[in-house]
């Protein structure tokens, strides 16, 4: 492990907060609860009936009112939104409009007959009406489920099916590199058809002609004519907040719940400690909405605590690499959380780009979503930070809700060690174990594991009782097991691994290898596939694909190549791309039938085999090996 450590914090020095964690967890978050306003409070702190954690039953909250009403009196004039789109107009968001906004659009969900539990699936670009969207279905006791705006028509209508929404919102479109991506054609490609979808709200974004059908209505329309003034619903601490899906080892995407007081105190609390936030901040964190980072941190976390943000609707590197860097000095922005693969790619332009921005009012960085090169970590603290910002690298997951191992500079200082998330948050007891279940010696690689309950928690999984208790529960005994293989250190710092199961981390986008494969298998010509996972130096890891192909199979490869791209990016989006098809005519398996990735990972990355005696067929091995260097010759011609 590299021991270089970091001395660099903000002079916060709080350890009453750690203290009170580990006297009780419990009594501890019930605390943190308090800082929220709650029409009547919880009767009981958790309720633990493993492996489904309920946080402050009994008590009675609203999202939306969090987010808002709160800060009518003291903030009301106070942007809570700079937005900047990609072509360069930008708008001005303050919590009172937002306010009257979120209230309107309350008002036409209702009237649209949308009712507490219903779901909405918002399907939108980073524009304001996306956190509007959230905040007016958290107002009325709806259920967001946002589905990111890059994901194509079959991932969308699968979301919309899969969790029966009601209405759909989108826009006509929205900007992405330059070119405006056609979101209205996507939805009706996929969703508006389906008899359960009553109606599609459709924003005007891009200015172009939208083709209106017969459940479709104009936002600027409804909202025209809508009131403003919509009490925010009394909801149960309990109830759902939202679904959103993400990937896991098989099948399909699942639906993870997430409710409403826990994951407020969770997001309250940890936005606090780990960005040590003040009313002075501008904060600006790059992800899209369209992902967890974006619920919790663009849209709930600042929103809690009355921030001011800036949120940024298209691609980091447009219309040059300077773009970044020009956001920051033009808005003042205070904090910065983004992902390491923004980084990788923007340290590859050089120092003279940052350099030549004025970056002197950051003061805090963050990284969430893989795990970040220490010589990326150093380069960020060195160059943008100029030594004098701390690095937060935040580890979390869709299903965990907010952060859960972090530096917390807005609570204490501890030394900084590139590439560890260094420590648990409060209140989390979270170990590394072996196979079987024991925790391994420092400094030695094992599986993360949860031990205790913590209140950002997700509910449960949509509509899946049982996977979720597989996926979660059933690996080791009583403990939630999250899928990362990390390291403790002999400090008890945490460091992590990547994925030890089938879930790849592209560009910090989450993808299931199952989803890739079933996609594959779905052209008519592919009798079998094997996705997997290699290390990319800009995107971490990136994907290649092996096929084998049915014998009635007749179009050249390079047809058949250029098809499954198309039938990925159709059915899934073009962030799921594989680099690379490989043709091979059998899959490396175990007796039992079950696919060996390691070795086509092996294989890819020019690795020592390993053992193979559980192979079914030791003949494949060496195919797949002589097609793989085939074909890697074949690149290096084409290069
Ligand atoms: C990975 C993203 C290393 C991890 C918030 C986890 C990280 C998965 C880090 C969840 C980090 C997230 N260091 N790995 N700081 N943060 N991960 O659901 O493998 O999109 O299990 O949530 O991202 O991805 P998800």
């Amino acid at each position: 492990m590299n021991s270089e450590k970091f001395h660099i914090g903000l002079g916060n020095n709080d350890s009453s907060i750690r203290d009170s964690a580990k006297k009780d967890y419990i009594s501890f978050w019930n605390e943190c609860a308090k800082s929220l306003s709650w029409f009547e409070p919880w009767t009981e702190t958790l309720q633990w009936n493993p492996p489904f954690a309920r946080w402050f039953t009994g008590g009675k909250i609203n999202a939306s009112y969090n987010a808002l009403d709160v800060h009518q009196n003291s903030k009301s004039e106070k942007p809570a939104i700079l937005w900047e789109g990609e072509d360069g107009t930008d708008r001005k968001i303050t919590y009172h409009e937002m306010f009257i906004q979120v209230q309107k659009l309350a008002n036409v969900l209702k009237s649209l007959g949308v009712k507490k539990g219903d779901r909405v699936t918002i399907y939108l670009p980073m524009i304001p009406e996306l956190p509007i969207s959230m905040l007016a279905c958290a107002r009325i006791g709806a259920v967001h489920t946002v589905v990111f705006s890059g994901f194509s028509a079959t991932s969308l209508s699968d979301r919309v099916e899969d969790s029966q929404s009601k209405v759909i919102i989108t826009s006509d479109g929205g900007y992405r590199k330059g070119k405006i991506i056609n979101l209205k054609e996507i939805v009706d490609e996929s969703a508006s058809s389906v008899q359960f979808v009553k109606n599609v709200i459709v924003y005007q974004r891009t200015g172009q002609d939208i083709q209106m059908n017969e459940k479709d209505l104009l936002w600027s329309d409804v909202m025209g004519s809508a009131s403003p003034v919509c009490n925010a619903e009394v909801l149960d601490s309990t109830d759902s907040l939202y679904i959103l899906y993400t990937s896991g080892t098989t099948g399909k995407p699942k639906g993870v719940l997430h409710g409403i007081g826990g994951y407020l105190t969770h997001l309250y609390s940890t936005y606090k400690w780990a960005f040590d936030i003040k009313d002075s901040d501008v904060y600006f964190c790059t992800a899209d909405i369209g992902w967890v980072t974006g619920h919790s941190y663009v849209v709930y976390g600042p929103l809690l605590h009355g921030a001011t943000q800036v949120m940024y609707e298209g691609a980091p590197d447009y219309p040059d690499s300077s773009r970044m860097w020009d956001i920051i000095q033009k808005y003042d922005i205070t904090i910065f959380y983004t992902t390491p693969t923004a980084l990788r790619m923007l340290m590859k332009f050089g120092d003279d780009v940052p350099n030549s921005f004025d970056l002197s009012s950051l003061r805090l960085l963050g990284t969430v979503g893989e795990p970040i090169n220490p010589q990326v970590w150093k380069w960020y603290f060195d160059v943008i930070g100029k030594k004098k910002c701390p690095i937060i690298d935040t580890w979390w997951q869709t299903e965990t809700g907010g952060m859960l191992i972090s530096p917390l500079p807005g609570i204490e200082t501890i030394p900084l060690k590139p590439g560890s998330a260094t420590l648990p948050i409060p209140g989390l007891d979270i170990q590394v174990v072996d196979e079987s279940g024991n925790e391994v010696e420092p400094e030695t690689k094992g599986s993360l594991i949860i031990k205790t309950p913590w209140p950002g928690m997700l509910l449960g999984l949509w509509k899946d009782e049982q996977k979720y208790k597989d996926v979660y529960w059933s690996k080791f005994d009583s403990v939630y097991y999250p899928g990362d293989y990390a390291i403790k250190d002999s400090d008890g710092y945490l460091w992590l691994l990547g994925r030890s199961d089938d879930v790849l981390k592209v560009a910090g986008h989450r993808i299931g290898t199952a989803e890739l494969e079933s996609s594959i298998v779905s052209h008519n010509e592919v009798a079998e596939s094997a996705v997997c996972g290699i290390p990319d130096e800009v995107k971490g890891e990136s994907i290649i694909a092996f096929v084998v192909l049915k014998e009635s199979a007749h179009s050249s490869d390079e047809k058949l190549r250029t098809e499954l791209r198309e039938t990925i990016r159709t059915q899934i989006g073009p962030i799921a791309t594989p680099n690379q098809f490989y043709i091979v005519n059998k899959l490396p398996k175990t007796r039992s039938g079950k696919i060996m990735r390691r070795l086509l990972k092996a294989i890819a990355n020019n690795e020592k085999i390993g053992d193979v005696s559980t192979l079914e067929d030791g003949a494949a091995v060496s195919e797949i090996q002589s097609a793989f260097d085939e074909l890697q010759k074949n690149v290096q011609n084409q290069q």
